[in-house]
């Protein structure tokens, strides 16, 4: 247990990034960490770091979790784990190439990143979550969950996959006391840029938030009982007209026959 008996926090993808700011904040609030990625030397760096500056215990967990023997082998080790009280869904891939031109390889780990591994390592702390009655899981969407530009079709597939996954789990668990949220970031100053292709330089730098801003903007909404947060967004209330526009359309489809603009119907 941390200092403060929060709990061991799970934080995938802590090696760099957001995860690595997680980490941190987790740590300054209390929370014992697990963290998982797969450089190693990075995070036995951080986890030092850790120890040192906020008296937690921090484990490291070195896994690829686009491998599925990997990710077969940290599910397993974290449905086991009783201490878990908090998951950070955070590791990702960003590869941005317009469809045409992106490999099969790229959008296999695209899909078995941000998509099978966050699935899995949802379903392994939930029954523990559930049982308990208590837990957080916090999944790292992004702007592009709900938006695709031309270069951004497979990632924002996948964004959106995460972000449905989120909701829906949230709305099943609404009776309950574990805590699911949805973040939503914009573009944001990591690594993740220049792996995608795309060098954060080539944004426009008012569109830019650090990592530290996100991460702490996204705690706070927690802290505030947001299910869904975007960091850099000022008006929630766009997203709100969205959310009610899904439910009318859902309702909407609810009709049992083609729409009258078809004139199939008589
Ligand atoms: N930066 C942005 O503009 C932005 C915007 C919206 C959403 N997001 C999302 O935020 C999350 C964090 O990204 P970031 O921006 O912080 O990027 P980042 O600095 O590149 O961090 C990505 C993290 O994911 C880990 N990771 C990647 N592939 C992995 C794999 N196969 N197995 C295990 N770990 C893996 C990396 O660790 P290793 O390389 O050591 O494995 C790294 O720690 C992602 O889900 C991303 O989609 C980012």
């Amino acid at each position: 247990m941390g200092t403060q008996g929060k709990g061991l926090a799970v934080v995938t993808g802590a090696s760099s990034g957001i995860g690595k700011i997680y980490a941190d904040r987790l740590a300054k609030r209390g929370f014992d960490l697990l963290l998982v990625a797969r450089r190693k030397q990075r995070l036995e760096q951080l986890s030092q770091e850790l120890q040192q500056k906020h008296g937690v215990k921090a484990e490291i967990l070195v896994a690829d979790l686009g491998n599925s023997a990997d990710l077969e082998r940290v599910s397993k080790a974290l449905a086991s784990d009783e201490r878990i009280t908090l998951l950070v869904n955070n590791a990702g891939v960003g590869e941005l190439k317009p469809t045409t031109a992106i490999s099969l390889d790229a959008v296999n780990s695209l899909i078995d990143v941000n998509n099978k591994a966050i699935t899995h390592l949802t379903l392994a702390v939930l029954p523990n979550f559930t049982k308990r009655n208590s837990g957080t899981i916090i999944n790292i969407g992004s702007i592009l969950s709900f938006f695709a530009l031309p270069m951004s079709t497979v990632y924002s597939a996948t964004k959106a996959f995460l972000a449905i996954f989120t909701i829906g789990l949230r709305d099943e668990l609404k009776d309950t006391d574990v805590k699911v949220q949805l973040v939503l970031p914009a573009a944001t100053e990591t690594e993740i840029w220049e792996l995608s292709g795309i060098p954060v330089a080539a944004l426009d730098p008012k569109t830019v938030m650090t990592a530290e801003h996100c991460v702490d903007a996204a705690l706070a909404g927690l802290d505030k009982g947001e299910t869904i947060t975007y960091p850099s967004v000022e008006n929630f209330g766009v997203f709100e007209e969205f959310d009610a526009a899904r439910g009318k359309l859902f309702v909407a489809g609810q009709n049992g026959k083609p729409a009258s603009r078809y004139n199939l119907t008589k």
